[in-house]
């Protein structure tokens, strides 16, 4: 399975913050933001990863990211997304890349505490179709939601005023190949975008979408809220220096 990170977009939730700088290269504590979507495909085995970008600041991520060394990877791959036409119109730019692989597509923004490993061996076996991982949360409409009943998703909402469930479906996705013909299909929501929400709700129509709860705690980072709780949520967590390292320090 190849792996594929969507950092295009225009971040206009963010202006000013924005005006000068892609989203992604923002700062969550001690690392630019980029730098967590791709830890989760690596972490999850993956080798071969592809970086959607867009915008005036698009050169700065090669700068930035080189050939992954820091993720202990030997290359990185790189496209550029023309405006911003949605999550699935960036996905699209990722075709000749999968070459008729399985893809795990992780949102340029999206944070988590733990990993994706047991999901992403769990799709590694299923034949065909999808992947997703919902989380419970408190202001569910401002994600995609679903509406789970037993084992199966029954359909998804994209940020609706009365959300039928707490469970947002998280920036992390797996597809099979058909992805791609599904997006073909897809026609512009009321935002003007190809919506990833519809591809998922294409794969729901077909029986073939399975899904799992994430463990730890997860976040977006598109908002002055969501990035100021990402930043906390990362320091929290950061391992803590020993009595030896403080030592060292004073
Ligand atoms: O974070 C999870 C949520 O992400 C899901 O629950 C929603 O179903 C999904 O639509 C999405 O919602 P947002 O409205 O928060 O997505 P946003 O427009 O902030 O885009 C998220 C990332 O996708 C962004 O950091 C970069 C990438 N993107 C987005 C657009 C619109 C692109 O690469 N190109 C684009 O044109």
């Amino acid at each position: 399975m190849k792996g594929v990170v969507l950092a295009g977009g225009t971040g206009s939730r963010l202006f000013p913050l924005t005006k000068i700088t892609n989203k992604h290269l923002l700062p969550i504590y001690d690392r630019p933001m980029i730098y967590y979507p791709i830890q989760i495909l690596v972490d999850a085995g993956i080798q071969e990863i592809l970086i959607v970008t867009g915008g005036r600041n698009s050169g700065d991520f090669l700068r930035l990211l080189a050939n992954g060394r820091q993720f202990g990877l030997k290359h990185i791959n790189y496209t550029y997304q023309e405006g911003e036409g949605g999550i699935a119109d960036a996905l699209a730019l990722a075709e000749h890349f999968a070459d008729g692989q399985k893809v795990c597509v992780v949102l340029g923004d999206n944070i988590i505490e733990g990993n994706i490993k047991d999901a992403a061996d769990t799709f590694r076996k299923q034949a065909d179709g999808a992947h997703i991982l919902l989380k419970e949360v408190q202001d569910a409409e401002r994600f995609g939601v679903a509406e789970v009943s037993g084992d199966r998703i029954v359909g998804i909402e994209e940020k609706p005023s009365k959300p039928k469930s707490n469970y947002a479906v998280t920036g992390i996705y797996m597809y099979d190949a058909s992805v791609f013909d599904k997006i073909k299909t897809l026609v512009p929501s009321g935002r003007g975008e190809l919506e990833i929400t519809d591809v998922n709700n294409a794969y729901i129509r077909e029986g073939t979408m399975s899904f799992s709860y994430l463990d730890g705690w997860w976040t977006d980072a598109g908002t002055f809220d969501s990035l100021l709780r990402a930043t906390n949520l990362v320091a929290q967590s950061a391992p803590k220096p020993t009595d030896e390292e403080k030592a060292v320090t004073v």
